[in-house]
């Protein structure tokens, strides 16, 4: 029997048709409809990008300013969330309570099964609203202050089964918080705090590292071979911020660090590598890190589930079986060894 050749981690496997965002990882372009991230990045606003994403098209004045008024409009969390919040252990860290969270939402919908056009389109407004709020009201919780306001392919697979909106950014913030995923900026900063801590020159201590057969977070990315156009943008803010801010360490000490990596193993510096210099200068504390990231990516990840859903077909993918072969019989319990 000819046996079928496994994709590890899925490599190179192409799941689903989308109309969403095209990658070239090899020219390093990353474009959303169509429309190039540096444009984006330089002329648009949040709100208008996330139109882009969701509608198709970069929205009028008129739709923008409707847009805008929708997104403020759901920005309100329901009082139990709150509660919810407040019962949480201190210690528990804000990625962990984001994910709980949304879940809960979904509870407080006013139509939580349905998983029609206009139903994921208004439960995608609430929630791009939501998701800033519930990270800004944790963090003000877990400091004894008021509260004053307010991974893509994940989401398909569950938004696939036909499950609501709230599970499948549910599963998308659980990939997100991974390591080898969104959790990589946390990383990245708890290396350089440990290279200022030690006093330690940051290239010795990234070759340390790789001497070790350690991964340097931060770098290298599974489809761009090039610079992560991302990372053009957050390097000039890394810089920007941290020399207005008089506290250009960071970014030089990044900087060293994506110097030496990019020559010794020819990886670039990825999304995540200058967000955690960018995120220390603005005074945010490290575990808030991701679920920032989680707050720009809901637009993202809404996007994806409303095309899903607007044309679903089941993901289900198989597993090559290499376990024993069968039949290996059932061994009873007084003849095992
Ligand atoms: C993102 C990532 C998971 C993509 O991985 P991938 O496509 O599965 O590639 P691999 O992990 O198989 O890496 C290929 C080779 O490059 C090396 N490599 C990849 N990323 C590396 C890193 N950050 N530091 C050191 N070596 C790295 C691997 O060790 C491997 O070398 P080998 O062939 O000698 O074993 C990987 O680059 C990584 O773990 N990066 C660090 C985490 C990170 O920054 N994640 C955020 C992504 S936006």
């Amino acid at each position: 029997m000819a046996t079928a050749v496994a994709a590890k981690g899925l490599e190179g496997i192409v799941a689903a048709n989308s109309g969403i965002c095209w990658i070239d990882g090899d020219a390093g372009v990353l474009a959303y409809r169509g429309v190039d991230i540096h444009e984006l990045a330089e002329k648009s606003t949040f709100e208008e990008t996330a139109c882009l994403l969701w509608h198709g098209k970069l929205p009028s004045k008129a739709e923008l300013a409707e847009f805008s008024k929708k997104l403020a409009a759901s920005r309100s969390l329901p009082p139990p969330i709150l509660d919810l919040l407040r019962s949480f252990p201190k210690t528990a860290t804000p990625m962990e309570v984001l994910r709980t969270a949304v879940s809960a939402l979904s509870m407080y919908d006013a139509n939580e099964k349905a998983v029609d056009h206009d139903s994921n389109i208004r439960k995608c407004f609430a929630l791009t609203a939501q998701i800033p709020m519930l990270v800004a009201a944790f963090d003000r919780i877990r400091k004894g202050k008021d509260v004053i306001n307010a991974s893509t392919f994940a989401a398909r697979v569950i938004a696939a089964t036909l499950s609501d909106v709230h599970s499948a950014i549910t599963g998308a913030i659980g990939a997100l918080k991974g390591p080898l995923h969104g959790g990589a900026n946390e990383a990245v900063m708890h290396m350089l705090f440990a290279i200022d801590k030690e006093g330690a020159d940051p290239i010795e201590y990234v070759r340390n590292m790789l001497a070790q057969k350690k991964k340097v977070s931060g770098f290298g990315h599974r489809v761009y071979h090039t610079e992560d156009p991302r990372a053009t943008h957050l390097r000039k803010m890394s810089e920007d911020l941290g020399r207005s801010a008089n506290q250009a360490r960071w970014f030089e000490m990044s900087h060293k660090i994506e110097l030496f990596i990019k020559e010794e193993k020819k990886l670039n510096a990825n999304v995540d590598f200058y967000s955690a210099s960018t995120y220390t200068t603005l005074g945010i504390d490290i575990d808030l890190f991701t679920p920032i990231f989680a707050v720009s990516r809901i637009a993202g990840w809404a996007a994806h589930v409303i095309e899903q859903l607007d044309d679903n077909r089941l993901i289900r993918p198989r597993a090559e079986y290499i376990g024993p072969e069968y039949p290996a019989g059932y061994v009873a319990i007084e003849n095992r060894k």
